[in-house]
This record gives C-alpha cells, sequence and structure tokens, in this order.
C-alpha cells in the first residue's frame, strides 16, 4: 500500500520547540501509514494583502507544498489563549487570494502540547474554527491535548508512557482513514 504524503505544520518557530519534538514522534509514530514532511512557515513575511498579486517566494512554496499533501496534521501552542501568530500567519498568506486557497478541502487534524494542565486545548478548539469555518478544511473530529511532561518523550522521539501512545497511534490511524477519503486514487495506484 502506498504512504498518504502528510504536511506536518507546527506552530511554533522556536528553536527548542516542545511541539516540534511532539510532531516528530508521531510523523515516526506514524511512518508506516505517511510519509510526513515539515512545513516550513517561520521565514514567511507578515502577511499583507497588498504583496497578493505577486507572492513572495516563501508563500508561493508552502501553497505548492500544500497542494502537494494528502492531508495536514497541525501541532500547535498556545499562546494567550489561542493560536499562535506564526501560524495564523501562516493560515492566511496559504488561504489567499480568495478562491486559490491551498488549504481547502484537505482534511486536516490538530494536536498540540503545552506544559500545562489542559495542553493547548484552548488554542486548538480555536484552529478547528479557523480550519473549518475560515478555510474550509475537512477537521478530523475528536481531540488531543497534551500536556507536556519532561518525561513524555525519549531520546529517539518515542512516546514513554504506552497509554499515551496508543491513544496517538489511535489518532493519526484515525487520520489516515480520513485521508483516504480524500485521497483513494494515489492510495489505489500504487497498492
Ligand atoms: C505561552 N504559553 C502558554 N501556555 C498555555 O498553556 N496557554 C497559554 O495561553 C500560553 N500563553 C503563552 C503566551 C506566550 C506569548 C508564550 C511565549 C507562551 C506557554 C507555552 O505553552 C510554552 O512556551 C510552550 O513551550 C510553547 O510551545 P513551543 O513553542 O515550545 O512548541
Amino acid at each position: 500500500m502506498a504512504k498518504y504524503k502528510l504536511g506536518i505544520v507546527v506552530g511554533s518557530n522556536r528553536r527548542d520547540s516542545l511541539n516540534r519534538k511532539l510532531a516528530e514522534a508521531l510523523a515516526k509514530l506514524s511512518a508506516d501509514k505517511f510519509d510526513s514532511k515539515f512545513l516550513k512557515i517561520d521565514d514567511l513575511p507578515l502577511y499583507n494583502q497588498d504583496d497578493e498579486a505577486d507572492l513572495p517566494k516563501s508563500v508561493a512554496r508552502l501553497k505548492a507544498e500544500i497542494l502537494a499533501c494528502d492531508g495536514i496534521l497541525f501541532v500547535t501552542p498556545e499562546h494567550n489563549r489561542t493560536i499562535p501568530a506564526v501560524l495564523k500567519n501562516a493560515l492566511d498568506w496559504a488561504g489567499r487570494p480568495y478562491g486559490k486557497g491551498a488549504w481547502t478541502g484537505k482534511p486536516a487534524a490538530i494536536t498540540g502540547t503545552s506544559p500545562g494542565a489542559i495542553g493547548a486545548g484552548i488554542a486548538q478548539q480555536h484552529l478547528r474554527q479557523v480550519l473549518g469555518s475560515g478555510l474550509a478544511m475537512h477537521v478530523m473530529g475528536g481531540e488531543a491535548y497534551i500536556s507536556f511532561k519532561p518525561d513524555l518523550l525519549d531520546a529517539s522521539s518515542s512516546f514513554t508512557d504506552q497509554t499515551t501512545e496508543g491513544f496517538l497511534a489511535a489518532y493519526m490511524d484515525q487520520f489516515a482513514t480520513l485521508v483516504g477519503r480524500f485521497a483513494p486514487a494515489r492510495h489505489a495506484a500504487a497498492a
């Protein structure tokens, strides 16, 4: 069976991002189903509608990368109880110009982490609304709010707790099923 092409968007531009570590572990955990590629968003300029007619190179690159993916996994921190500006900037850029957005119709799954007890849950709820209502993505149901503890992952990006690993493996399996509903041709052709 061919693997699906998964684009991973990490909503943090921090060098030692916890969310990037979580995303790397999820890519590893789902490697039997997805070929994962991290989509770079930290080199985009600040969104400006004046530049839509001639998109900055980094934006054009991001849009092309999104279009080549079967599905997108968002792994985001929470900043002041919503999504970080760097993520909103990428969502806005790649969703433009109106009618030519790259996100439209793509399956999406959402997770994220913070050291807090509710694991970036409010940001994830806000993101769900932006992706579904604003950008017309097909957002998977369910939720995966991960409270980050120092021992969540080991040095090889594996989850140390079997319950957490099992929960997230099931979450990624569920996403592969959803992606498969939107990308049957690619999967069948390479089977
Ligand atoms: C935070 N942090 C945070 N955490 C949280 O659970 N809820 C929140 O609303 C906020 N707000 C917030 C605002 C700003 C500006 C910063 C810089 C941080 C803490 C946050 O969870 C922590 O810094 C994580 O490490 C961010 O994730 P990355 O960047 O490590 O992936």
